[in-house]
């Protein structure tokens, strides 16, 4: 039978353009649907319809949207500043140099770039915890939290390998203080640095790497992944967990609202604000940059870049298997296989799981605050383990022993929240989750405003000038 001869009107781009914006009216028939969704750029992203409740600003914090943001910011504005720019040394500075005082805009474009990128890993942790604190990583969405780690360890390399790129001092000794902890890596570690290094030691090899892995590898796997991400979004459990109140039981009805107006309206606005604080703060703050980088003159003190200086705080405790990869690896580890320990939906969609949960973060809080910066000074002034046992490796001495005394911590603190504080399963790793990340940020902040000359231990406002050796 010959097919009916229909002819669909051919729509211009702006039409098109004006239907995405446009509240559809949902076509009840399956074909209709799909057409609508077929035409409708806004539909291959979000669903037609979306639970009102997922709507409230209380509950994602459009974060996730935000890092989208900054990610097209970075986008943008790394496509303009590679036009600018030489991967070699010293053309490299003095490109940099250029952009600050004859390229037009380009001291703005610069610091456009240079802040979304730092401020990225900021907002792409903050959407991680909550995701964490609102259990949205159970099933059925633990395959997108392992998505998004893997993502957020993406935006540390793009930031990373992004920081050498001006080869001023400050670059060139933090990617070099950075990189030296890769070389702790057992057996493998050697090799991996210098394949990343390019040769034994930071040079124009290593800024060519870094450039190319900047530009290319790392945002198309950005980009890869971030689409996987929404997609699943959308496809796990028809969309984003849905928030619940404290003695909220089982939801019988879910109220849907259409994702036109409602929320393109409010991802609109976000977008908006988040761009004009971006530019506003980028045209008042600059980036830093230092005089060109000089391997004969370090730093005193040489610092990792800011999202590692915690990991630098705990090599100033352990020993570096131990400080660099041991205790990372296993928080990465428990991290990512966390939807798979911790997997019952009961209290999915709400923040910290219950009242006791509450209570139980705020102690985490409290316990984190108090103990990191008493064991610090401990360590610093008081646990001299390698004088205490000279003959011993520091493997042991410096390593295995305050690695014990830090689990036997957790181990504690743990049982306190089990047996005292009567918390249940899900509440202690939300305990020992607070816990852990209070300290990372604790040790972060020690490392960035503490630590001056040699590495002691000051008060920021006694901190001494520092003076390269
Ligand atoms: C470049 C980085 C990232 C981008 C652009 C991104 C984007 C998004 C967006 C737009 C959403 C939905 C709205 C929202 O929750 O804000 C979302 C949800 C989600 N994200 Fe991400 N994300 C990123 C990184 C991460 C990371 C680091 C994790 C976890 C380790 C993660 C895990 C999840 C999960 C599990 C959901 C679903 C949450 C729910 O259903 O409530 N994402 N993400």
């Amino acid at each position: 039978m010959k097919k009916p001869d229909i002819k669909i009107p051919k729509r211009t781009f702006i039409e098109h353009l004006q239907d995405s914006f446009r509240p559809e009216k949902l076509p009840t028939d399956d074909r209709g649907r799909m057409r609508m969704v077929l035409d409708n750029l806004i539909f291959h992203i979000h669903p037609p319809k979306i639970p009102e409740r997922t709507l409230r600003w209380t509950y994602t914090w459009g974060l996730g949207g935000i890092s989208a943001v900054l990610f097209g910011v970075l986008v943008v504005t790394g496509l303009l500043l590679e036009m600018n720019y030489t991967p070699s040394p010293p053309q490299a500075y003095l490109d940099v140099i250029d952009l600050r005082t004859d390229i037009w805009f380009g001291d703005l474009i610069r610091n456009l770039h240079h802040w979304s990128g730092n401020f990225m890993v900021v907002v792409v942790t903050l959407h991680l915890l909550r995701v964490f604190f609102t259990g949205s990583y159970r099933p059925p969405r633990q395959f997108n939290w392992i998505i998004g780690m893997a993502m957020l360890l993406l935006v540390l390399a793009a930031n990373f390998t992004g920081y050498l790129l001006p080869w001023d001092q400050l670059a060139f000794w933090a990617i070099t203080v950075g990189t030296s902890l890769i070389s702790y890596i057992p057996v493998a570690g050697p090799f991996i640095s210098r394949m990343l290094l390019g040769g034994p030691e930071v040079g124009s090899q290593t800024l060519l790497s870094f450039y190319s892995m900047h530009i290319s590898f790392i945002p198309i796997a950005l980009v890869m992944l971030m689409s996987f991400h929404s997609w699943k979004i959308r496809k796990d459990g028809g969309g984003l967990s849905i928030p619940k109140g404290l003695e909220e039981g089982e939801m019988t009805e879910v109220k849907k609202v259409t994702t036109i107006p409602h929320l393109v309206r409010r991802e609109l606005v976000c977008t908006v604000t988040v761009l004009a604080i971006l530019f506003v703060w980028s045209a008042l703050v600059s980036a830093p940059l230092e005089g060109i980088a000089n391997p004969d003159v370090s730093p005193n003190p040489a610092k990792a870049p800011w999202y590692f200086m915690g990991l630098q705080e705990l090599l100033l405790h352990f020993h570096p298997l131990i400080g660099a990869i041991i205790i990372p690896g296993i928080a990465l580890v428990a991290l990512l296989l966390l939807p798979f320990y911790d997997s019952d939906d009961q209290s999915t969609g709400i923040y910290f799981r219950s009242r006791k949960g509450r209570y139980m973060t705020i102690m985490a809080v409290v316990w984190a605050v108090v103990l990191v910066p008493l064991w610090i000074i401990l360590d610093e002034f008081v646990f001299f383990w390698t004088e205490w046992l000279p003959g011993w490796s520091p493997l042991i001495s410096n390593g295995l022993i305050p690695l014990g005394i830090v689990l036997l911590a957790l181990f504690i603190l743990d049982r306190v929240s089990k047996h005292w504080l009567d918390s249940n399963y899900e509440e202690r790793i939300l305990t020992l989750f607070s816990f852990l990340f209070v300290s990372l940020v604790i040790l972060t902040i020690i490392g960035i405003f503490f630590r001056g000359p040699g590495m002691n231990l000051y008060w920021p406002w006694n901190m001494p000038s520092a003076h390269p050796v």
